[in-house]
């Protein structure tokens, strides 16, 4: 069966400073093994990108190593405010981060959410970082300023009945859902173990989960906010917040189809449709992802190319299976091995001038 490549619009790349949990080769060498042909890295870098420079370097990195097309976002920052929309041609979307997560480029101050929610150029997506009350503030941001907002890893009862009340306002607001999210509650921190199970917004009940597969119709993307860490790191005394999900996402959602939670359509409505439609991205002529819906398989960190070295879903019994992926007209993907170079993937933005 042949389906659209993903476009997975919230993934973490690490690089630059961060390479020993995954860089632009590993990180979209995952993305074509789980189906995903384009992709939106964030900026929570090390340093994050936020200006001119950390832009360029990070997409000089992304240049010569990735494998699957690709834009990069730029962080909003409270010192990059003119900086930020000079940017927004050459970038993927703004990613404003109203609570604190890995990184640096938590945003304290309203005035900057303001500033930035009014500055960046409307016809340019921005995305948040908000939970709970935050989740309140960036719905109203949308509004009073009047301008698209994308609210990234919707987890809770709460934030999904609030933005389906925001949509049927017509407040112009996107929403995403992880798999983790969707495929994961607090009911699986016991079997994932404690601190592997670290992850912002953090696993939620059952009753949340329940909400999300309740509500389908308001979810516009499903994104996997791929967060490698070691299993070192997340082993240890401090452990990071994040999941890796490239190469899970499509498997957990193909075996939902087959149990018929979701239907094909369903899927690429909210992998390819969507994100395309949301983020302003382009067709990729002759790519496409062919799967074998049938063949049921495990699911081990053993077997990927994320540099992480675990899951949380190690030993799924998964139904249905990346077999093959081509990206404009070549083969990249066959049988669990990557076919085309490091650097074959596509700036899907205009280049960034001199
Ligand atoms: O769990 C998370 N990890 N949530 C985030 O928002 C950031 C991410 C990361 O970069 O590790
Ligand atoms: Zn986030
Ligand atoms: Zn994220």
């Amino acid at each position: 069966m042949r389906i659209p490549g993903l476009i997975d619009p919230h993934v973490h790349m690490r690089e630059p400073g961060g390479e020993h949990k995954e860089d632009w080769d590993t990180g979209t060498r995952a993305a074509l093994a789980g189906g995903v042909t384009m992709l939106l890295a964030m900026p929570n870098t090390r340093p994050s990108v936020t200006d001119r420079e950390t832009l360029r370097s990070a997409l000089a990195a992304a240049a010569s190593k990735a494998h699957c097309d690709y834009a990069q976002n730029l962080g909003a920052g409270s010192g990059n405010l003119m900086d930020a929309a000079s940017l927004a041609p050459y970038t993927g979307a703004l990613k404003m981060y109203l609570d604190q997560t890995f990184g640096t480029l938590k945003l304290d101050n309203m005035y900057d959410w303001m500033r930035h929610a009014r500055n960046w150029p409307a016809g340019s997506p921005l995305c948040v970082h908000a939970e709970g009350p935050s989740l309140a503030t960036a719905i109203l941001l949308a509004q009073v300023y009047n301008r698209p907002v994308h609210l990234c890893h919707i987890s809770l009862r709460s934030e999904i009945e609030l933005i389906r009340a925001a949509k049927e306002r017509g407040i112009p607001v996107t929403c995403e859902v992880t798999p983790h999210h969707l495929f994961l509650s607090t009911a699986d921190i016991p079997s994932i173990g404690l601190g592997r199970s670290e992850v912002r917004p953090r696993l939620s009940s059952p009753n949340d989960v329940q909400a999300m597969w309740d509500n389908l119709d308001v979810i516009d993307c499903f994104a996997t906010d791929h967060a490698p860490h070691t299993l070192a790191e997340k082993n240890g005394e401090n452990p990071p917040p994040g999941f890796p999900g490239l190469e899970s996402a499509l498997p957990l959602y193909l075996t939902a189809v087959s149990q018929g939670r979701l239907t094909m359509d369903d899927v690429i409505t909210r992998c390819v449709t969507n994100p395309r439609r949301i983020f302003h991205l382009p067709e990729q002529p002759e790519t496409y992802v062919e799967i074998d819906p049938a063949e049921t398989w495990t699911f081990s960190a053993a077997n990927t190319f994320t540099r992480c070295g675990w899951t949380p879903y190690e030993g799924y019994r998964m139904t249905g299976r990346v077999t093959s992926v081509t990206l404009r007209g070549r083969v990249v993907y066959k049988d669990g091995k990557i076919l085309s170079t490091p650097g074959t993937g596509r700036n899907i933005r205009p280049a960034l001038p001199e």
